[in-house]
């Protein structure tokens, strides 16, 4: 709702130049010092996911924060998406590019079920390419990533145009 958007917005922090120059970093962290605003986020979040979705991945680690509590409001599993050598063997990866060099994704094999309707969740949606190797990790699996939410989608940065080839829902609560 427009007035959880005007709430967010005073609440969360930008910080320009961080980490490098030119970057304006949005900083979260303030959510947490209001519960009743987190379950607010929460509420709007389970709205756009209620009945739609099986499972619910999580982009470590930001995309935890939320990303759980919308699993739980919505009883259903909660798969943990992890930087790689974080999670034990046996693990599914998926390798992406960075701007400079490449990162690496994994979940546990086993926990995403085949024919699964899946929602990916992070709280921040830029260039796309974590949440673009996120649903790949997920599908080749054999699951179907039905859904995409975030808190804040930048503009400009056309994340949102990589995530067109999964034909799945696309949701943020503000734009910057
Ligand atoms: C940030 C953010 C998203 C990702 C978005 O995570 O939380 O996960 O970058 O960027 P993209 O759309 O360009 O891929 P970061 O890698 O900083 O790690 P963190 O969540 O552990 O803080
Ligand atoms: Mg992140």
């Amino acid at each position: 709702s427009q007035e959880l958007i005007q709430k967010l917005e005073k609440t969360i922090e930008n910080i320009p130049d961080f980490p490098i120059p030119g970057i304006q970093f949005k900083d979260i962290s303030p959510i947490f010092l209001n519960p009743k605003l987190y379950e607010e986020v929460i509420e709007d979040l389970v709205a756009f996911s209620k009945g739609k979705v099986d499972a619910v991945c999580g982009i470590e680690s930001r995309g935890y924060l939320f990303g759980i509590a919308i699993a739980v409001a919505l009883e259903v599993p909660f798969i943990l998406i992890r930087k790689k050598g974080k999670l034990p063997p046996p693990v599914i990866s998926e390798k992406y590019d960075l701007e400079y060099g490449s990162a690496e994704i994994e979940t546990r094999e086993g926990q995403i079920q085949k024919g699964q309707r899946i929602l990916i969740h992070d709280d921040l949606l830029a260039t796309g390419g974590t949440t673009e190797a996120a649903a790949k990790l997920v599908e080749k699996q054999g699951a179907k990533v039905c859904q995409f939410s975030f808190l804040i989608g930048l503009r400009g940065l056309k994340g949102d145009e990589r995530l067109k080839k999964f034909n799945a829902g696309i949701y943020h609560i503000l734009e910057y």
